[in-house]
């Protein structure tokens, strides 16, 4: 007889679980006969004792089921998921590109997630972009058109949304095994033939250091392959933040810019990198570097923000902020720090500028918060930049009633967050670490 108190106490003491023993397990959480405290129990026991590959496949294999899942008729069907970075809007850029190159992209993104913004957050600053189609609406329009974009659905992984709850407030997040299952759960049911996996490394990331980003690289792809799905895993840089923005608008904007040839160079790169990776999985080039030639020539040639236009427009969203981005809300104060000495950016802590986001309103503190779509920074230098005495820094963009804070974060910024050195920093961490690809 299966018991919840038994498995539990297995991987309490450090042996493998069966494929029958998860299944239930799950299956009992999401039908309510397991409860949350004990879910919880056997959380920690994963994240202390580990779970091998066969006993992540079968995590993975009971939250994907745990709902719907999703099956194209259409070919070329690739995905993109980032573990969450802050300043990342690279989905707004590669997706539109991707899909220009041919590949049909359906995309379930999520909301903001501690210091890390979210992809479904950022393009509701967008007026009427509905991010809540169901799945048949989400397959009908991915099919008609190659691009879709919404956030969660119930519909997809419930056990996951249990799982990440729980996992959230017992310290439970970073555990290689229960963050496959939870990311590649959800990508799967997606229906997507191929998954490019954006795997972010350094002070800004879930995975701190490249070695643990490995790890999970190696988890994902083990995973995906079991599963039969092409898979391509990045490692890319965040240890500052990706581009220049970071909050809601100023994110859409900069994301519009970047697909109008205008963007940061490392925003730029890194979003040709993965979209190239999108259109090689998707069988639509013979090599990585031929993918990534082709999405530069979509961006080059206005087909991506054609592209973007178009998808806003599908979803309801006013296609005019394209061209007008007056259109979109904006903080009415911009508070611009400036360098306190001559010196180069040696240190930009992207967790704090992420925390220091959500405390103008730009994430969330708790589920049921509203997000103020208009606050944020533009930062004006990068790690390893030069600045001069007096020299702006970052702008940050907030509201009336928020001066005393502006001021506030200012003084942390300038005393811990960001550092100046009198050299320039002998080693800046480079923008993409590698990539490994592994075919079904
Ligand atoms: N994103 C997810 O969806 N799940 C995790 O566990 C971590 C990041």
């Amino acid at each position: 007889m299966l018991s919840a108190y038994n498995i539990i106490a297995k991987k309490r003491d450090g042996h493998e679980l069966s494929e029958e023993e998860i299944k239930w397990f799950i299956a009992g959480l999401t039908e309510g006969r397991i409860g949350n405290y004990q879910m919880t129990a056997l959380l920690m026991a994963i994240y202390l004792n580990g779970f091998n590959t066969k006993e992540t496949a079968y995590l993975t294999d009971a939250m994907l089921y745990s709902g719907e899942t999703l099956h194209f008729e259409a070919n070329h069907v690739v995905d993109k998921h980032s573990t969450g970075g802050v300043g990342d809007k690279a989905s707004f850029i590669l997706a539109p590109l991707a899909q220009a190159c041919g590949v049909n992209v359906p995309m379930i993104a999520g909301r903001g997630l501690g210091h890390t913004g979210g992809t479904v957050d950022k393009v509701e600053a967008i007026e009427g972009f509905k991010t809540t189609l169901n799945l048949k609406e989400f397959k009908e329009m991915l099919e008609a058109h190659g691009l879709v974009l919404i956030g969660q659905t119930g519909e997809i992984a419930p056990a996951d949304k249990i799982i990440y709850g729980l996992r959230d407030v017992t310290a439970t997040v970073d555990s290689i095994p229960l963050i496959t299952a939870s990311i590649m759960s959800k990508k799967l049911a997606e229906g997507a033939q191929g998954i490019v996996m954006d795997i972010k490394v350094g002070s800004g990331a879930f995975m701190k250091s490249k070695a643990q980003a490995r790890k999970l690289a190696k988890s994902i792809r083990q995973t995906g392959l079991r599963f039969d799905r092409n898979m391509m895993t990045v490692l890319s840089d965040m240890n500052q933040p990706l581009g220049n923005a970071v909050g809601n608008s100023l994110e859409i904007i900069e994301s519009i810019e970047t697909l109008k040839g205008n963007g940061p160079k490392d925003l730029t790169d890194l979003s040709v990198h993965l979209a190239g990776g999108m259109v090689f999985l998707a069988g639509l080039a013979k090599t990585h570097a031929a993918g990534i030639r082709k999405a530069k020539e979509a961006l080059k040639s206005g087909a991506g923000l054609q592209s973007f236009k178009e998808m806003i427009e599908r979803q309801g969203g006013n296609s005019k902020v394209v061209e007008d981005y007056g259109i979109l809300p904006q903080a009415s104060h911009h508070h611009v720090v400036a360098a306190p000495r001559a010196g180069f950016i040696t240190k930009m802590d992207a967790t704090r500028i992420g925390q220091h986001c959500v405390s103008l309103g730009g994430g969330r503190n708790k589920a049921e918060d509203k997000i103020d779509f208009g606050v944020g920074f533009t930062f004006h230098k990068k790690i390893g930049s030069k600045v001069k005495e007096g020299e702006p820094i970052v702008t940050i963009h907030h509201n009336e009633n928020q001066k005393e804070l502006a001021q506030k974060i200012t003084d942390e910024l300038l005393q811990k967050d960001i550092k100046l050195g009198r050299q320039k920093p002998a080693k800046i961490a480079p923008l993409i670490y590698e990539t490994e690809t592994s075919w079904s």
